[in-house]
Formats: C-alpha cells, sequence, structure tokens
C-alpha cells in the first residue's frame, strides 16, 4: 500500500500566489514591483505571462523560485511556503545561466550531479536531453563559443533533465530564431502532453502566450499587478493549423487588447 503523501496535490492549486508583494528600495525612493498579486496555478496546468516591460513578471517569477523576498504576502507550492529554491521547480532564466567553465553536457549534468544520480545515467539524461534542443555536436563545447540561442537551449536541456514537478520559464525562447522558437514550443508541448508538469512561462510575443497556454495571464505596470486573464479554450495538441483559425485569431487579439490598451493607474 502505497502511503498517500502530507501534502495531497488534488487538495489545492499546485502554485498559489497570495496577496505577493514586492517593494525595492526605502522610503521615498522605494518603488513597487509587484503589487498583491493572487493567483492560483492548478496541477498540470500550462499558463503564460504576459505585460509591459517592468510590469514584475520576473519578479514574480524569481519570488516563486525562491531567489527573492517578498516584502508581503506568500508564495504556496503544494500548500507549503517557498522558502528557498527547490528541485521540484526547475528556472530558465532570463538571462541564460549556465556556468561558463563548464561544457553543456556538464552545465546539462550539473543538476542530476546535485541529485547524486550515478555518472553513467547522468551521461545517458544529459545525452537525450541536448539532443532534443540540437545541441548533440556541441555537447563538449564551452558556452563561450555558442550562439545566444544554443546557450538559451542549453540552459533549456539543463531545466529539462532534472524531471521538476513545476517549470518556472521566463522568456526562454526569446533568443531564438523564429524556426527553432516554433520547434521548441511543439517539443515543450509534448513534453508536457506526456508528464503534464505545471508550467509559468514568460513572453512577450502573444502568438507565443495564445499558442502554448490553457490560460493566459495579463499583468500591467505601475505597480505590477495582474490586470486580466484570458482563458485560452483551444483543445490540445495545438497545431499549426490553429494558430491560423479564426478562434486563435479572436483570443490574440483580446490578448493584444489587454496588453497594449491597458487603462493606466495614476495613484
Ligand atoms: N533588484 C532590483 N532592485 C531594484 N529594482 C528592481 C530590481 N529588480 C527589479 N526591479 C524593478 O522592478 C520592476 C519589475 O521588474 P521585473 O524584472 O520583474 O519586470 P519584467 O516584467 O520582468 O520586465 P521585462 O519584460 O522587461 O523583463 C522594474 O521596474 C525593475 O526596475
Ligand atoms: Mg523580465
Amino acid at each position: 500500500m502505497i502511503e498517500k503523501p502530507v501534502q495531497d496535490a488534488d487538495s489545492g492549486p499546485k502554485i498559489s500566489f497570495q496577496n505577493v508583494t514586492r517593494r525595492f528600495g526605502e522610503g521615498e525612493a522605494s518603488f513597487l514591483a509587484l503589487d498583491r498579486l493572487n493567483l492560483d496555478v492548478g496541477d498540470g496546468e500550462f499558463v503564460t505571462v504576459v505585460g509591459p516591460s517592468g510590469c514584475g513578471k520576473s519578479t514574480a517569477m524569481n519570488i516563486a523560485a525562491g531567489l527573492t523576498d517578498v516584502s508581503d504576502g506568500r508564495v504556496l507550492v503544494d500548500g507549503k511556503p517557498v522558502d528557498g529554491p527547490g528541485p521540484e521547480r526547475g528556472v530558465i532564466f532570463q538571462q541564460y545561466a549556465l556556468f561558463p567553465w563548464l561544457t553543456v553536457r556538464q552545465n546539462v549534468e550539473f543538476g542530476l550531479r546535485i541529485k547524486r544520480m550515478p555518472a553513467a545515467e547522468r551521461r545517458r539524461i544529459a545525452d537525450h536531453f541536448i539532443s532534443l534542443v540540437g545541441l548533440k555536436d556541441f555537447a563538449d563545447a564551452l558556452p563561450k563559443t555558442l550562439s545566444g540561442g544554443m546557450k538559451q537551449r542549453c540552459a533549456i536541456a539543463r531545466a529539462y533533465a532534472v524531471n521538476p514537478t513545476i517549470l518556472l520559464m521566463d522568456e526562454p525562447f526569446g533568443a531564438l530564431d523564429a524556426l527553432t522558437r516554433v520547434n521548441m514550443q511543439d517539443q515543450l508541448l509534448d513534453t508536457w502532453n506526456r508528464e503534464r508538469r505545471t508550467v509559468i512561462f514568460i513572453t512577450h510575443d502573444v502568438d507565443e502566450a495564445v499558442y502554448l497556454a490553457n490560460r493566459v495571464i495579463v499583468m500591467a505596470a505601475r505597480p505590477g499587478r495582474l490586470h486580466k486573464i484570458i482563458p485560452v479554450n483551444l483543445p490540445y495538441p495545438r497545431t499549426e493549423e490553429m494558430r491560423l483559425s479564426p478562434e486563435f485569431a479572436e483570443i490574440r487579439n483580446q490578448v493584444w487588447h489587454a496588453v497594449y490598451h491597458q487603462n493606466t493607474r495614476t495613484n
């Protein structure tokens, strides 16, 4: 008989942002980067986050990753307050953060090494994800010899390799060329379809936001806050034909409007 986990994932959201507020600086000069963000993301959901530059997207993600403190409020993962990074949360940063002295393969193996996985298995898993992101011929290369898009693909392989239940992705495909980007979107959706991780994915690309998500979270700036949640009622798997459909265009227009025609709040 398998024991029931203490925190039952079915009993509540996978991630819950509760009044999450973040202020940078002190006194008069302080800046409210995030104002009382409330958002629940269900287990196995794929949400995308869009909004003008500076509206607190990365701040919110870094708080969920356990890398930035809140000024007020809290984030719960499986009902437990986040108080630091954890292996169940895989993070892909806006600025790909690779270890410059490690090769592509060593970078991808890094999290597995921390998990004390035996070398042969580590290698097998790393090579699988290195192939998946198209870097097979560069497994022994150092990051400085790679293009921006290749570095980002290496960072993606590293995050996938540790098999986290939650993926926190901050504009992961921003540095990729259009064709690679579309391929990576499909690969990500494919993996998600098979393994149903919970994904929070930040992007500036409205098309990408709609194509990937079952809900698009639109944020507003000054102060950074939740503006609107737009459901994407299109079935999975998503296809190229869907991208061209009137239904898709309608949702994309809604998101576009919510992002670029926000009423600015003056207080
Ligand atoms: N460490 C910090 N110190 C001071 N201010 C900060 C810090 N980090 C972020 N900010 C400010 O908080 C606000 C939100 O920043 P954040 O990086 O979360 O925005 P974003 O929505 O991710 O923007 P972008 O789309 O450009 O990536 C910005 O005005 C930024 O200047
Ligand atoms: Mg950002």
